[in-house]
Order: structure tokens, then sequence, then C-alpha cells
């Protein structure tokens, strides 16, 4: 069962206060949380379509749990780039790249609306990222280190429709306890929807509780077209 959260997050706008509190507190438990999910990230990478060498960000990267399947598909010539504002969810992906060895996976410490990259990447993952999604700053900031036609996948919770009600019940319990903006839980996408082309949703896993969403990042020049 989902333990109470850390402030009762009933904002618009993504609190960076609360979230800060909200994963200090889950950093220890976190990756036993997320199992049930590991299939939606194996998905969520998988539409990445990496390929070897490429450069990729993970926004949001937590703990560092999509590290490997990242590291699988890009190689050690390939570069992984983990974007996390929390010091104690970041402490843990550390510790897993030092664990592994990892000299082509790096980590920048930051909220991803103020994040600063050296080099455009090829990719993007935000996986069970609401507040960042529900971040107009956040998208637009990671998108300007994106190549014109980059890969971008997003995933997460989602309200199901109606009739599946106990899953909105799970959905609302999960939410409460990791997310601070509750608004846009009925499309989270949407923010990125108007920046890509090629979008798509799935909502069709977990009977509708989670989405992947996929695009392509047309690129600055064509903003807003
Ligand atoms: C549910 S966790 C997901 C972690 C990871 N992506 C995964 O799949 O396990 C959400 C993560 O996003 C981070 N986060 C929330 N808002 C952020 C922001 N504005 N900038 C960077 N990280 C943020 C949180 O600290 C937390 O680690």
């Amino acid at each position: 069962m989902p333990k109470p959260p850390v402030s009762t997050p009933r904002n618009r706008t993504p609190d960076r206060r609360a979230a800060l509190a909200q994963y200090r507190s889950r950093a220890n438990g976190y990756d036993n949380e997320l199992a049930l999910f590991e299939p939606l990230r194996r998905e969520a990478v998988a539409r990445l379509n990496l390929g070897r060498g490429d450069t990729v960000l993970d926004v949001g990267c937590g703990t560092g749990l999509s590290f490997a399947l990242l590291d699988d598909a890009v190689g050690h010539q390939g570069r992984i780039v983990g974007i996390e504002q929390c010091p104690e969810m970041m402490d843990k992906a550390r510790e897993r790249i030092a664990a592994q060895g990892w000299k082509h996976v790096s980590l920048v410490q930051a909220p991803a609306e103020t994040a600063h990259l050296d080099e455009l990447a090829d990719a993007a993952l935000f996986h069970f990222t609401h507040d960042v999604l529900q971040c107009p700053e956040a998208i637009a900031n990671v998108l300007r280190h994106l190549k014109p036609g980059a890969r971008v996948v997003a995933t997460g919770l989602h309200w199901a429709p109606l009739w599946a009600w106990p899953v909105n019940l799970f959905v609302l319990g999960a939410a409460l306890y990791s997310v601070t903006a509750m608004d846009g839980l009925g499309q989270p996408w949407s923010g990125l929807a108007t920046q890509l082309d090629a979008f798509e949703v799935d909502d069709g896993a977990m009977m509708g509780g989670v989405y992947i969403a996929t695009g392509t990042w047309r690129g600055a020049e064509h903003r807003g077209t």
C-alpha cells in the first residue's frame, strides 16, 4: 500500500520543495517500489529506437533504474546523461554507476528546467516524471538539448476510463505518493504533444492506468509551427 504523501499534492503546478521532500524520503526503498512497472520501462526504452553510440538523456533519472537498459542499447561508445534534482535519489544513481564501473554515464544534479548540458542528444526518456512534464520550462530546456529528429518517449500514470474505477483508485494513491501536480493526469503528455512530430500515445497497458507517448523533436527552427 502506498504510504501517505509527504505533502498533500493539490497544486496545479509542480512544487519543487515538496518534490524534493517526497523523493528524499523514498530514495532508499524506491527501486523495490517500481518493480511493478519494469515491463513499461523496457517498452519505453525499446521505443527510443536507440543505436550504438547514441547519446540519451534520462530526465528525472531517479536512482538510475533505466541505465542498464539504456547501456544495452547505446553501448559503451554511447553516452547516458541522467538529470535529477533530488540529491538523495542522485546518490543512489551515483552508487549504481560506480558499482557497474560505467564511464559513459554522467549525472547532472539540477532541475530539468535549468540543467545545462554540453552536447546535443539523440533521444530523451521521461519515465514516470509527471511533474517534469507539467512544467513547460522543463520541457523546453530538455528539447533545447536535443538534435532535430531526436526520439522522445514519456511514460507515467494516467487516469483510466471511468469504468476502470479500481484502476483509478490505484492511480490516485500512486499519484498522491509520487507527484506534486495532480493536474494533467488526464493527458500528462499534452505539453510534449504540441512540440513533437509523429506524436502517438499508447494507453492500452494496465487497463489504461499508464501510458507511453512517443514522438520526434522537430528542432527549434520549427518550434510552434
Ligand atoms: C517517479 S521518479 C522516476 C525516476 C526514474 N525516471 C525511474 O524511472 O525510476 C520521479 C523523479 O523525477 C525527479 N524530478 C521531479 N521533478 C524534477 C525536476 N523538475 N527536475 C529533475 N528531476 C525531477 C524526482 O526527484 C524523482 O527522482
